[in-house]
């Protein structure tokens, strides 16, 4: 895996010609993180504990076949009005206009569950037909009752959505849990 570039505007985006598959949440969620932890490169993305870290597409080429997309989080950033509605703005643009984007996975912190603006993306994805998997992050930081308590509200949530896999993946970039699962789906998808 390897960065090939950040891009601030539709016009910047590479030819698309690979699978693509992007990585979509909230900001904080652990996105940059999990990207790193997929690939075993520890600052490959930029991760921070500053929401808003990620303020442009950042697309990574794996081998020849796949892009792998970083995405700029939704709701809360560190960041003045104006940036983050830009950014926004080019955010979803991006999920709802790309042609070869495969599979977005919508982060979902394990703590919290499912929120009104995740919810708000998910239905951006279900209107543009852009399938989507439901990756829960930093179940490290949850003990087993909230484990199924978290489960059984993202199932629910998700029920309702067409464009949504039912199949949830279960990740902690800390301690490894999922990255496998997450790896072979990725593969996967390029096989198709
Ligand atoms: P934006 O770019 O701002 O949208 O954020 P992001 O979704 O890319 O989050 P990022 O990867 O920067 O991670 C945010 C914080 O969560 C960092 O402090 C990470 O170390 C922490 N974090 C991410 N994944 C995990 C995890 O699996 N377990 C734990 N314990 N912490 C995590
Ligand atoms: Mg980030």
């Amino acid at each position: 895996v390897d960065f090939l570039k950040g891009v601030v505007a539709m016009s910047g985006l590479p030819p698309d010609d690979r699978a693509e598959v992007c990585f979509a949440g909230r900001s904080n969620v652990g996105k940059s993180t999990l990207i790193n932890a997929l690939t075993g490169r520890k600052a490959l993305a930029r991760a921070s504990n500053t929401p808003g870290r990620t303020q442009e597409i950042n697309y990574f080429t794996l081998g020849k076949s796949h892009y792998l997309v970083d995405l700029p989080g939704y709701g809360y950033a560190n960041a003045p009005l104006a940036v983050v509605r830009k950014w926004q703005a080019l955010l979803k643009t991006y999920l709802s206009g790309r042609a070869s984007l495969r599979r977005a996975f919508v982060l979902v912190d394990a703590r919290h569950g499912i929120k009104p603006v995740d919810e708000e993306i998910m239905a951006l994805l279900d209107r543009a037909a852009v399938p989507f998997q439901c990756v829960l992050t930093k179940t490290d930081k949850i003990g087993a009752g909230s484990r199924d308590t978290v489960l059984a509200q993202v199932r629910d949530r998700l029920a309702p959505h067409p464009a949504a896999y039912p199949e949830l993946i279960l990740t902690s970039s800390e301690k490894g849990e999922g990255l496998a699962t997450l790896r072979a789906t990725i593969a996967a998808l390029g096989a198709e």
